[in-house]
């Protein structure tokens, strides 16, 4: 079985401090960073934008995975390349087109995601999780960092599973929000490969301490 993975999300850092954060992230056991960019219209809440992104990048060696939480998010598709995303996850409730959307994240030459809200079936990607990367699986309402984590994830995430086994996709399955060292067993249990954790790594007196036992949890 291949290893589970940790992407810190950058929202919960502290951005008065954000290279050395960067760097923390880069010098421990974490796989990726998880990026929240919110546009205050899909979400109620705007994070940062472009610009920040662009700083990120500048330091971080790890994979960077791009959640948006923003309407009509083809629009961008093309910038968060030139930014230096390496996967790019479009929410499912934001995409008319979603198999288009899709096929253009992978044009650029990204890995494609796709995220569903806590009320969003997993069943809606029947037909189109061969195209599908990573299905990033909200175990929050999205757009704030520290809310508390939605028990009926695990049952989505067994039904995800399910449906990539069935269909013989190798889609990723990545948990974001709520996940501590409490939940972290039980999702990989379920199916997860990728625990996205904001405020349990940043709110955290030993970050890389953390980091490390999390990734440990998910990996026993
Ligand atoms: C929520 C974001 C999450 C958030 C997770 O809208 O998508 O990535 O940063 O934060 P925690 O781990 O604090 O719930
Ligand atoms: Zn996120």
């Amino acid at each position: 079985m291949s290893s589970k993975l940790i992407a810190p999300s950058v929202l919960a850092a502290d951005f008065a401090n954000l290279q050395r954060d960067v760097e923390m992230v880069n010098a421990s056991d974490a796989d990726w960073f998880h990026i929240d960019i919110m546009d205050g219209v899909f979400v109620p809440n705007i994070s940062f934008g472009m610009p920040v992104l662009q700083a990120i990048s500048k330091h971080a060696k790890k994979t960077i995975d791009v959640h948006l939480m923003i309407v009509d998010p083809d629009r961008y598709i093309k910038t968060f390349a030139e930014l230096g995303s390496d996967i790019l996850t479009v929410h499912y409730e934001a995409c008319t087109h979603l198999h288009r959307t899709l096929q253009a994240i992978k044009a650029e030459g990204m890995k494609a995601g796709v995220a569903l809200n806590p009320h969003t079936n997993v069943s809606l990607l029947e037909d189109t999780i061969n195209d599908i990367d990573l299905v990033c699986i909200m175990s929050v309402n999205p757009g704030f960092g520290g809310q508390s984590f939605i028990e009926n994830t695990y049952n989505k995430v067994k039904q995800l599973k399910e449906l990539i086994t069935r269909k013989g996709a190798s889609t990723q399955i990545e948990i974001d929000g709520g996940v501590t060292n409490k939940n972290a067993k039980q999702l990989v249990d379920a199916g997860a490969d990728v625990l996205v954790a904001g405020s349990y790594v940043f709110k955290s007196k030993t970050q890389e301490e953390t980091i490390k036992d999390l990734k440990a949890i998910a990996n026993s």
